[in-house]
């Protein structure tokens, strides 16, 4: 089984993975964490984008868990994340990624292209939003909660989102089969309940 789970920059995406991962004992893997480490490790590389795509196991990159908040979570690479999102090999590494996990293990995935490129069968598809003043907010919580200063916080949340809705390739926008939840005034058990009952409707679970 695949859920698939797409959706703008601090719209849930991850809190609804991981709490339906807890309640359906499904794998949750979170694909802008995979974005960020190739992000992370091509800023210290020095080197140019191609020949390091290809001078690394990707394989065994993404299984590290070595890698900390503050190294994947900075405005800067979360910018870096989104800008080299837009190259088509860097895509082809995660989603091939992703499809060969998806071979061996029901997996619930969160992401901006899952329902529209990458499993386009999924047998549940969720594009999650919230107003932007509601993401900003969450967002500003996270990074506070991570130790940025309010003045390095940048906007990076909306220029992020509008480079990733209209970039050419897998640009992020609801699958024509997504429920569409917007959670702007849910708590996060409201918004797994509508998911549960959804599942449930279908004879998912
Ligand atoms: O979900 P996130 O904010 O951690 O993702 C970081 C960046 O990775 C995001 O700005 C765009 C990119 N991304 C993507 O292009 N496709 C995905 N499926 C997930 C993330």
């Amino acid at each position: 089984m695949i859920i698939a789970i797409d959706g703008p920059t601090a719209s849930g995406k991850s809190r609804l993975g991981k709490n339906l991962s807890d309640k359906l004992k499904i794998d949750f893997v979170d694909s802008g964490k995979l974005y960020r480490i190739i992000a992370y490790l091509y800023r210290n590389s020095n080197s140019n984008l191609n020949k390091f795509l290809k001078s690394k196991n990707w394989d065994e990159e993404f299984k590290r868990d070595d890698f900390s908040n503050d190294d994947l979570y900075s405005p800067e690479v979360s910018d870096i994340s989104s800008k080299i999102s837009t190259n088509k090999e860097v895509r082809k590494i995660v989603t091939d990624y992703l499809r060969k996990l998806a071979k061996k293990n029901n997996l619930i995935v969160a992401g901006r292209d899952i329902g529209t490129v990458v499993f386009k069968n999924a047998d549940l598809k969720i594009f999650l939003t919230a107003e932007e003043n509601e993401r900003e907010k969450r967002r500003l919580k996270q990074l506070l909660e991570k130790g940025y200063s309010d003045d390095k916080i940048d906007r990076e949340l909306f220029i992020r989102d509008k480079r990733d809705s209209r970039r050419k390739i897998a640009p992020l926008k609801p699958a024509k089969d997504a429920i569409i939840i917007d959670n702007t005034n849910l708590k996060k058990e409201e918004t797994l309940n509508i998911v549960l009952n959804e599942m449930k409707k279908r004879g998912i679970i």
